[in-house]
């Protein structure tokens, strides 16, 4: 078994794949400066798998202590890097933060990949860089349209970044584009813990049935979707987890056919804002003070994948419904 980095393993989706590498036996090592996160994870992880999990409080920005974390663990041999700001309007606001953190990071861990001979590299990328989707459903091969926010350039730019970087080397690379993470753990020890004001669906809506937010405005009813509000594919974090075990012993067993490949990460299936909002009601009975408001800008109308490839390649499966994530998200944010 091979000791994987993962950078950004205090965040949301980076927390719950390591209690998924860790259940499968993989060896971790965490690197994240708790910029968006605040370390309560490595205890949610040991109080699920029973592990406790090694992080190095370092920016990956500075490159001489990104390096030391190589020096220091010479079995490292994969990375999965999920480290990034990822706020779409903050990078809206403020593009050049984005663009140092998000690919000065990515610059100084593909570096220390080469370097320190790691030839196995996951990214986190993300459905942002189909931008509004010429085709539905989305396949890897969508064309990537103009991307919506300097958050999703830094997307599209990795992407090329880590083509640039791998070629001519013996590292292969797989990125991961995920539609819409969403739920918690199954135990309710973990889930997301927003730092900031949530602004994506599923938090805001438990955060209204808790009482921490007053209302959730459905941003838009008159759009071209089966109900007028628009539809999205929320993939549920521990599938997503999954896909990142395969994605790791697919290049362990070096099965990947191309020094890179990307995999879209969604179930199939769309789900508009008012269909979810039913589901979190049915799901767990609680009922959700919303109102419809205008459109948001910048929102594309609909986005769901074509999971053909990740099902046929990774042999991914996902198990949990819309109904699923809405009662996971809900246990958790009821204790947290
Ligand atoms: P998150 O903010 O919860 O986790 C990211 C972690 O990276 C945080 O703990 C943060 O402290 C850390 N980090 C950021 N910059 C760092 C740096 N320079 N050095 C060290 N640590 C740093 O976000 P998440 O939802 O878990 O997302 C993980 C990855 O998945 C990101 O790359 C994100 O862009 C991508 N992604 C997320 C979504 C989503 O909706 N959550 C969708 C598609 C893609
Ligand atoms: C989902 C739907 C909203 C909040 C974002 C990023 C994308 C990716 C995933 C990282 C939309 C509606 C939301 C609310 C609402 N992240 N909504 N009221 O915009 O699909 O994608 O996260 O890569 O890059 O842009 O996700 O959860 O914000 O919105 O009506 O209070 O819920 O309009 O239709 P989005 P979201």
């Amino acid at each position: 078994m091979s000791k994987v980095l993962v950078t950004g393993g205090a965040g949301y989706i980076g927390s719950h794949t390591l209690v998924d590498l860790l259940e499968k036996g993989f060896e971790v090592v965490s690197v994240d400066n708790y910029c968006n996160s605040d370390g309560s994870a490595y205890q949610q992880i040991q109080d699920i798998t029973g592990k406790e999990v090694k992080n190095y409080v370092v920016d990956l920005c500075d490159q001489n202590a990104t390096e030391n974390i190589f020096k220091e663990n010479p079995e490292i041999s994969s990375v999965i890097h999920f480290a990034a700001l990822k706020a779409v309007g903050e990078s809206v606001a403020d593009p050049i933060l984005y663009f140092r953190n998000n690919l000065t990071s990515l610059v100084n861990v593909l570096d220390c990949c080469r370097k320190y001979r790691v030839h196995k590299f996951i990214f986190s990328s993300s459905c942002t860089v189909y931008g509004n989707a010429l085709e539905l459903p989305v396949t890897e091969s969508t064309p990537e349209q103009e991307a919506e926010s300097p958050y999703g350039r830094t997307k599209q730019f990795g992407e090329k970044m880590i083509q640039d970087c791998i070629k001519g080397t013996d590292i292969k690379a797989i990125s991961l584009r995920y539609f819409n993470p969403a739920g918690a753990h199954p135990s309710s020890k973990m889930g997301e813990s927003p730092l900031n004001k949530p602004q994506n669906l599923v938090p805001v809506i438990t955060g209204v049935a808790k009482g921490s937010i007053e209302k959730l405005t459905v941003f838009g009813d008159d759009y071209d979707t089966r109900d007028g509000s628009c539809l999205r594919d929320y993939i549920h974090v521990m599938d997503l987890a999954n896909a990142h075990s395969l994605a790791v012993s697919r290049l362990d067993q070096d099965l990947a056919m191309v020094h890179f490949e990307v995999f879209n990460l969604g179930t199939g299936e769309g789900v508009t804002v008012l269909e979810a909002i039913e589901a979190f009601e049915s799901s767990t009975g609680q009922k959700l003070n919303y109102v419809i408001g205008d459109r948001r800008p910048g929102d594309v109308i609909a986005v769901y994948s074509d999971l053909s490839k990740a099902k046929n390649e990774l042999q991914w499966t996902t198990k949990y419904s819309i109904h699923d994530i809405m009662k996971t998200a809900w246990e958790w944010e009821k204790i947290r």
